[in-house]
């Protein structure tokens, strides 16, 4: 069955999906990043030990008490193929400074192109404006042309240029 003819909905994270979110966080950040970034990112960013660091940040994510902090899940068929992970901060020295963050963002290769990433973030965009957020902030590695897309797509503007150099 196609992603398009598929069932998909879009629903809150709770601890039934620890499993779940793991996974697809290792998908991005293990298997989807080593596949896309150069080879001098990736010696920068390399994780001792992703696993273990992404349950760290689940459970961290699941203990906030202070909602600010929002993960939501695309589900198809009853499977979770997709996330995406949003933060708030408050930068007091900014006019507009209530700052929503997309932490991280992925939807499983398959499932792509039929409009579930916005589907995610257009529902974290409203998560962000009922806590009267001013701005939404993201990054991600230069050359990642799927996150470029998709963040102009869903009405970002490239704000600044970051570099590193390896000692
Ligand atoms: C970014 C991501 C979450 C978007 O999810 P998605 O379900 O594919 O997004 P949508 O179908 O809503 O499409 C959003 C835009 O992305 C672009 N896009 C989606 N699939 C694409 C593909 N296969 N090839 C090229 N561009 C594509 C398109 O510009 C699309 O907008 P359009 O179809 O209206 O032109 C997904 O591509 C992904 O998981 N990428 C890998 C991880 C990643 O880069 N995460 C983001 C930052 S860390």
């Amino acid at each position: 069955m196609s992603a398009q003819t598929q069932d998909i909905s879009v629903i809150g994270y709770s601890k039934d999906y620890a499993t779940d979110l793991l996974r697809l966080l290792l998908l991005l950040q293990r298997d989807y990043f080593s596949e896309n970034a150069s080879e001098q990112i990736k010696e920068l960013r390399a994780e001792k030990d992703i696993e273990g660091a992404y349950k760290t940040y689940i459970r961290y994510i699941a203990s906030r008490q202070d909602d600010t902090w929002k993960v939501l899940l695309a589900r198809a068929s009853g499977n979770i193929i997709g996330f995406i992970i949003g933060s708030i901060l408050v930068e007091p020295d900014l006019v507009n400074g209530i700052v929503g963050r997309i932490e991280d963002w992925y939807v499983e290769k398959e499932f792509r192109g039929s409009g579930i990433g916005i589907e995610l973030y257009d529902e974290l965009e409203d998560w962000f404006i009922e806590k009267e957020c001013d701005q939404v902030v993201s990054d991600t590695w230069a050359d990642n042309e799927l996150s470029i897309k998709a963040h102009k797509q869903s009405g970002f503007f490239v704000s600044g240029i970051s570099f590193s150099k390896k000692l």
